[in-house]
């Protein structure tokens, strides 16, 4: 297994497609003045049906690869990979690697921060198959708030409308209320819900038109983005590793128009954008 040596370069944010965008954009919105390098595995999304083993290893190739291209720290952008993946390769894979370089995840700042979120200690999720069938929110959230209870559900048309542009199209509105009721069903008590999936923010109008007024809906960007910063307050000897030049390259295991015009989707602005051959 490769070896990397402890080097400055860009921050690096993987996803399985484009919800890590989501993530990215709220990043660069904080934190402007560092350098980033975004991975979409395109070629082989979705992630969010797939087995642990498939997900680990996928996931572990694109850390692997960020490292590789020099980055000092990864950002895993995407639920599905942040419970599936993190700790075997937080535990495997880094201590090997450079036991100096960071993986991150995207579930535990999110959860750290719905304590504050809900008055009636009743919360929804709505994610991918794999979030949820890994009980990872359930279990992070009762480790630091025991008395809230959480009701899950896996919306697995979700992720595909967005991948295939097709998130306001009025088709989606089947799609958003039937996953959005199948969770009003299990809890009348709910007044916050987790959006834990980094897709599903572009969905966010049709899920907000379905789910009443007084629900709380938690995106991800902002609360990852808030994270990071803090984490590099707290950890000097990596923020110096990052790199100064506010750059964003882009790369993706699919085609580089496809990217290209998918992501426009999701940001406002050119974008670079490189194929990349996995393994
Ligand atoms: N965006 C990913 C997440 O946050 C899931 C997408 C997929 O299924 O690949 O879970």
């Amino acid at each position: 297994m490769a070896q990397f040596p402890n080097q400055s370069g860009p921050i690096g944010v993987f996803d399985s497609g484009y919800g890590g965008l989501t993530i990215l954009s709220e990043i660069r919105k904080r934190l402007p003045m560092y350098d980033y390098l975004y991975l979409g595995d395109n070629a082989r999304t979705p992630y969010g049906t797939r087995s642990f083993d498939v997900v680990y290893e996928y996931t572990r190739q694109c850390a692997e690869k960020l490292f590789e291209l020099g980055c000092p720290l990864v950002i895993l952008g995407c639920n599905t990979a942040s419970a599936k993946a993190l700790k075997s390769i937080q535990m495997t894979d880094l201590p090997v690697w450079n036991p100096e370089r960071r993986v991150l995840g995207v579930i535990r700042p999110t959860v750290e921060q719905i304590g504050d979120c809900t008055r009636t200690r009743h919360v929804g999720l709505f994610a991918t198959i794999g979030t949820v069938q890994s009980e990872s929110y359930p279990i992070e959230i009762h480790k630091l708030f025991p008395d809230i209870k959480i009701s899950c559900v896996a919306c697995p048309l979700w992720v595909p409308l967005v991948e295939n542009s097709e998130y306001d199209s009025e088709g989606a509105d089947y799609f958003v209320k039937k996953y959005v009721d199948q969770l009003l069903a299990m809890d009348k008590e709910i007044d916050t819900v987790i959006l834990g999936c980094t897709h599903y923010p572009l969905l966010l109008p049709k899920i907000r038109k379905y789910l009443p007024a007084h629900i709380r809906i938690i995106s991800q960007g902002a609360i990852v983005a808030a994270s990071l910063e803090d984490y590099l307050r707290r950890h000097q000897s990596m923020e110096t590793l990052l790199t100064r030049g506010g750059s964003c390259q882009f790369l993706t295991t699919e085609s580089v128009e496809k990217f290209k015009r998918s992501a426009s989707i999701f940001l406002s602005e050119e974008i670079s954008v490189s194929h990349i051959q996995l393994n």
